[in-house]
């Protein structure tokens, strides 16, 4: 599987704060099922990230999980706030893209709701660039006007919800929206957003089988939304999200009726 967002690098963020603890990220990652991570160091304010800090984490966190005979590959990426994403240049923006693909993880806030964002994403496309909107079933604003993302994917962006919402470790609201969202076809990749081995730690899996769940389809009928969803995003080519429709249960996978009488 391939997590395109989650705070690995080391010293950068709110992530780990030490190699070690990245590398124990790195494992309890791959321990999941994850081949390649996106590293999405935060680029905001509070974290003002330049492109080349994050390249040389990438260099320097990848030698290491090779050295120390971890089987993962690290690709560039950040998650950009919505303050900074259009006052930087086109240069600065391509190199914070997902893998220099073009595709921007920008954040949703938490509260309030830039009026300008519909239309940042439609001059960021201009631009040359297309946004995966990190987590909106966490934004105030979606939890009570989901329809305001509908607008933004309208636009051109698709949205990235954290595969852990669905688990349920943001609050019963934060649940309640990542499933509303799913069901109106306005969540096209999960992703870890994990921040270190134990508290909000990487891996989708849990999160992939309770969203299956809750659209009746079997978990591999969402993998689009952890391989090839992500990977088409990595590359930068078209990305066309499918509809998950449900597939019916083969007659052994029936549970057995009870017994009458
Ligand atoms: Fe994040």
């Amino acid at each position: 599987m391939i997590d395109l967002h989650n705070h690995l690098l080391p010293g950068l963020d709110d992530g780990p704060t030490t190699t070690a603890e990245a590398l124990e990220m790195a494992r309890a990652a791959v321990a999941a099922g994850i081949s390649v991570m996106a590293c999405t160091p935060h680029v905001a304010v509070k974290y003002p990230n330049r492109p080349d800090d994050i390249r040389a984490g990438v260099e320097q966190l990848q030698l290491e999980i090779r050295q120390a005979g971890i089987d993962l590959r690290l690709v560039p990426g950040a998650e950009i706030s919505t303050d900074l994403v259009d006052r930087l240049d086109d240069d600065e923006l391509r190199r914070l893209s997902l893998n220099d693909s073009g595709w921007l993880l920008v954040e949703a806030p938490f509260s309030g709701w830039p009026v300008r964002l519909p239309k940042l994403i439609g001059e960021l496309e201009i631009r040359g660039f297309r946004v995966l909107i990190a987590h909106p079933e966490r934004s105030q604003a979606i939890q009570h006007s989901p329809d305001r993302l509908r607008d933004l994917i309208g636009r051109g962006a698709l949205a990235q919800a954290n595969a852990s919402s669905f688990v349920g470790d943001h609050g019963r609201l934060v649940t309640q929206t990542a499933k509303l969202l799913l069901h109106n076809e306005l969540v096209h990749v999960l992703a870890s957003d994990a921040h270190s081995a134990t508290w909000r730690p990487p891996g989708v899996a849990e999160g992939q089988r309770i969203a299956a769940r809750e659209l009746g389809v079997w978990p591999d009928q969402l993998d689009w939304m952890v391989n090839e969803g992500p990977r088409q995003i990595l590359e930068g080519g078209i990305v066309r999200p499918p509809r998950f429709v449900p597939r019916p249960l083969a007659r052994e996978d029936r549970t057995p009726d009870r017994p009458r009488g």
